[in-house]
């Protein structure tokens, strides 16, 4: 392994000026009309611009980094197992960017003002920078690995709820009606009667820095993929927070079924979801 030395700095700042540039075109699109097709479900939308956008990101990274590898969402056929596969083509590169170019395409579609753009850079399979940016609220959320996460510069940390009972948890639906909806349907279910409330907001990146953020306690979710939970995980964990999958163990980039939390509550909310058997987790069941 070649020991983790040049500064994050230059990293960071291209992934703030990738992210930051293509969020303001993503947000010049809002409402226009859209080239749209479905992807390996009928929920599951991609347009022009989620297209166009991972170009602009591809392009911005690969002129500062050009021996740099990409895994980005709209690079990787659709499919329930593509994104492992595509991992695991990738997962040995030593500096490896993971780009959701538009993150709550769903949301885009419709006007509905919660999406995002995440851009993740793993060395050695380790998270070095995490940046999620809203375009909507001019909203920009940066962690360096060992240095904190900021929100437009402000230090970030999460909320200090103790119990499930008090705590406003996130969880969301992947277009995939087969294995995801049941799942994730099952968590609710699990989590509603004890939790303050639940959110679905369609963006797992914004959910995810939201955690980080203090403004939810935490965060669920089943069926995901590398490029919807990188940026987000690092933002998590650098605002004091914790990130497993829905079983409790570590987080790594090969976790599709992941919960975020501000720590405190974090084994009450595994230990609803396993007594539940509601992971997703074949094991589990
Ligand atoms: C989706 C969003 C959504 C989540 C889905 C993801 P996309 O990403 O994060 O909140 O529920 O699982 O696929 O396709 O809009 O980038
Ligand atoms: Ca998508
Ligand atoms: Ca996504
Ligand atoms: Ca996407």
């Amino acid at each position: 392994k070649t020991p983790y030395v040049v500064s994050s700095k230059s990293y960071t700042a291209v992934a703030i000026n990738a992210a930051a540039k293509t969020g303001e075109w993503i947000k010049s699109k809002v409402g226009s009309s859209l080239k749209m097709s479905t992807k390996y479900s009928e929920q599951d939308l991609v347009t022009e611009v989620d297209k166009g956008a991972e170009q602009m990101i591809r392009r911005l990274i690969l002129t500062h980094f050009p021996d740099h590898a990409i895994l980005g969402e709209e690079g990787v056929e659709p499919g329930p197992d593509a994104s492992n596969l595509a991992l695991q083509a990738v997962k040995d590169e030593e500096f490896l960017w993971i780009v959701d170019p538009v993150d709550g395409t769903t949301n885009f579609v419709h006007g509905f003002p919660f999406f995002s753009v995440s851009i993740a850079l793993a060395h050695h399979g380790e998270i070095i920078v995490g940046v999620i940016y809203d375009p909507i609220r001019d909203e920009l959320f940066v962690a360096e690995k060992g240095k904190g996460a900021y929100v437009h510069g402000n230090r970030m940390q999460v909320s200090q709820e103790e119990h499930l009972s008090d705590g406003l948890i996130a969880v969301g639906f992947p277009p995939d009606p087969s294995f995801a909806l049941p799942a994730n349907m099952a968590a609710v279910q699990a989590l509603a009667p004890k939790v303050r409330n639940l959110r679905a907001g369609g963006s797992a990146a914004l959910h995810l820095a939201y955690v980080a953020a203090g403004r939810l306690s935490g965060y669920t979710e089943i069926g995901l993929n590398p490029w919807d939970i990188a940026a987000g995980a690092l933002l998590v964990q650098e605002s004091g927070g914790m990130v497993t999958s829905t079983a409790g163990h570590p987080y790594d980039l090969s976790v599709r079924h992941v919960t975020a939390s501000n720590g405190k509550l974090h084994h009450e909310l595994i230990t609803v979801l396993k007594e539940a058997k509601a992971t997703g987790i074949a094991e589990d069941k």
